[in-house]
């Protein structure tokens, strides 16, 4: 298995593209489900989680077509025709969001059987609410030998569904479902991440009728039928805020190009407390600068839901505030288990406690590097943030969490001076 070397010290310097987002990418490929039109999405980042959908789009008789066109990256889905409903566990237990196929299956056939996707590193994730709301649509549901067989004798309706908290999931999950349900269905506390609002203008482009976008009100009209599109996925808020704190971590000026400063809001808000100089120019340009002979100053962060400062970006942030001056403690509100990342910091040297979902960093005026493990795909990134400062040589383990989800990541740091490279084959797994 592949691991990530990376020789600490250099600054960097130069600029980086933002890729499109896996996780509305994710999302929007599901959506192809439901219309026997192509739906052509551009700005597709070629991850191992587009690749592992894709292959279960193909099991249900999709045509997926990668190419690079005029527009970059894309990817065509033509589902003409649904030749199964079946997502076997192999496929849906190596990218949870998969299990999002149920909803859309329903509404473009009446009946799937969907593996489900079981816990992960960061918590036990159930897709309870996920159920809830299919079944408020009128899915008849039946659990047995860990999957789901749903059916919906009467077609989807719609329904009222006030999903006790957020999840990110199942608004996606419902709002697929619902956009073909027999009349209305309201959607109330539901979440407001920007790939929830890239997936519902995507879905009004195909036809659908949703408002209230971007509220945690989301009111669908059921259609018929939907027809193909063309979409650009928007850019990845969290591989953007990853490359804005290797920066601001390793010093030195990055600008990233074709992102979304809006998308980052808190997390440029911590930075900048922290010391971290940001500047977002009119064409959307994102200037990250830091003077590294300058001490970081320690500040909190919470995670919270959208527009709040993002799970996914804590571990990164957390490896920022290792070399601050001062205390920093940072709560995570939104998953049970996500400090995984902490033990291996502390590897790297770090002074990290962690107890009753939080964590206590003071910082330390320098990390060392070492062989450190990745835990999940936003942790790992975090581990090779670190080894961009580290004295010395850090290697990363367990890279495929990081090849889920970050594109051609050593090429883009290694573009701005980072000495990060990836070693082949087992010998170099701990
Ligand atoms: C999505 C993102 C993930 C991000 C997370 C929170 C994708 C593919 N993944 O994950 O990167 O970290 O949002 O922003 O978009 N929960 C239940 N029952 C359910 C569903 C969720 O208890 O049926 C719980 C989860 O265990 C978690 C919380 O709700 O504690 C929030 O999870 P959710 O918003 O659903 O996250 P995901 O959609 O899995």
């Amino acid at each position: 298995m592949d691991s990530i070397v990376i020789h600490g010290g250099n600054r960097l310097n130069g600029s980086i593209p933002v890729s499109g987002a896996k996780n509305s990418a994710i999302k929007l490929m599901a959506a192809s489900i439901l219309t026997s039109e192509p739906i052509r999405l551009t700005n597709m980042p070629r991850l191992a989680d587009t690749r592992f959908l894709g292959a279960l789009l193909r099991e249900f008789g999709i045509e997926v077509t990668e190419s690079d066109g005029a527009d970059g990256q894309q990817t065509v889905f033509d589902a003409r025709e649904i030749k199964s409903t079946f997502a076997p566990y192999d496929l849906v237990r190596q990218m949870r969001a998969s299990f999002n196929v149920l909803g859309p299956l329903l509404a473009r056939t009446g009946e799937a059987k969907v593996s489900l996707p079981g816990g992960c590193t960061i918590g036990a994730r159930p897709v309870d609410l996920h159920l809830m709301a299919l079944e408020a649509m009128g899915a008849k549901i039946e659990l047995d030998e860990g999957y789901v067989t749903a059916s919906v004798p009467n077609g989807l309706q719609g329904a009222e569904i006030e999903f006790p908290f957020v999840s990110v999931g199942a608004t996606e999950h419902a709002l697929l479902a619902a956009v073909m349900a027999n009349g209305t269905t309201v959607l109330k506390r539901a979440a407001r991440e920007p790939e929830i609002g890239d997936l519902a203008r995507c879905l009004i482009s195909m036809g659908a009728k949703i408002e209230g976008l971007d509220t945690d009100e989301l009111v669908i009209t059921g259609v018929t039928s939907l027809k193909g599109t063309d979409w650009s996925v928007i850019p990845d808020r969290i591989e953007m805020g990853s490359y804005a704190v290797a920066a601001a971590m390793a010093g030195g000026e990055v600008r990233l190009t074709k992102g979304r400063g809006d998308l980052i809001v808190a997390l440029t808000e911590l930075m900048r407390q922290a010391g971290v100089e940001i500047v977002e120019e009119a064409n959307g340009d994102y200037i990250v600068r830091r003077d590294p002979t300058l001490r970081l100053k320690a500040v909190n962060a919470t995670t919270e839901i959208y527009p709040g400062f993002a799970t996914d970006l804590q571990a990164q942030f957390m490896t920022l505030m290792t070399l601050a001056e001062g205390e920093s403690v940072i709560q995570e509100k939104i998953f049970e288990n996500r400090f995984m990342h902490a033990p291996e910091l502390m590897r790297l040297g770090a002074d990290i406690t962690v107890a009753n979902g939080e964590a206590r960093v003071r910082g330390v005026e320098s990390l060392r590097g070492a062989p450190v493990m990745a835990t999940d795909l936003r942790a790992s990134m975090s581990l090779v943030i670190a080894g961009l400062v580290a004295e010395g040589e850090t290697t990363v383990g367990r890279v495929y969490h990081l090849d889920r989800g970050f594109e051609r990541m050593e090429e883009k740091l290694g573009a701005c001076g980072a000495d990060v490279r990836r070693v082949k084959g087992e010998a170099q797994e701990h």
